[in-house]
């Protein structure tokens, strides 16, 4: 794989993010909706950039198999951070890295959190382990960056609204120039 810059980010997302993201939206409506709400709730731009690259990962399994792939668990929150280590800070890719487990978290501590997900989440929670066993939640809270992860996960459950207006990608360009570490 080639080294990430904002360029071949811009790529992925003008080549992938038409893909659906599910059964509502697109993969880049989700992402930028995901920043819209990082912004919205005052986020600094660290997790505003992971906000709207968290689930950069699915574009290479789209780019891969010519589409999303629901039925096995590819983490593509370690694929995602992985692609974006060398750009971006620790903070950006270890909150991209844990927001699949800030979800089994939410499932496992936050009554009410499981019934309100979407179908697909609901699915691909299944494929992902599960919600987190108690001995499995207080690891998951002692280490560094987990409640940005949850933080990000709640946009996450919420970026999927049909035809919401947000800012479009380019609004986040010079943002993710700033907070990047080698451009
Ligand atoms: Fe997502």
């Amino acid at each position: 794989m080639t080294p990430a810059s904002i360029d071949s980010v811009l790529e992925l997302y003008s080549s992938f993010g038409n893909e659906n993201y599910d059964e509502d939206v697109s993969q880049l409506a989700h992402a930028l909706q995901c920043a819209a709400l990082a912004s919205r709730d005052g986020a600094n731009e660290e997790l505003i950039a992971a906000a709207l690259l968290h689930d950069i990962g699915h574009l290479f399994e789209i780019q891969r198999n010519n589409g999303p792939d629901h039925q096995t668990d590819l983490r593509h929150e370690h694929a995602g951070a992985e692609f974006l280590r060398g750009l971006f800070p620790e903070s950006v890719t270890t909150a991209i890295a844990l927001h699949v487990e800030a979800k089994r978290y939410l499932a496992a501590n936050e009554l009410d959190y499981f019934d309100a997900l979407s179908l697909g989440s609901k699915r691909s929670l299944e494929v992902q382990g599960g919600p987190f066993t108690a001995q499995e939640s207080s690891a998951f809270l002692a280490r560094k960056g987990s409640s940005d992860a949850v933080a990000l996960r709640r946009w996450d459950d919420h970026g999927k609204v049909i035809d919401l207006a947000v800012p479009e990608f380019a609004t986040w360009i010079p943002l993710l120039k700033r907070v990047s570490i080698s451009e």
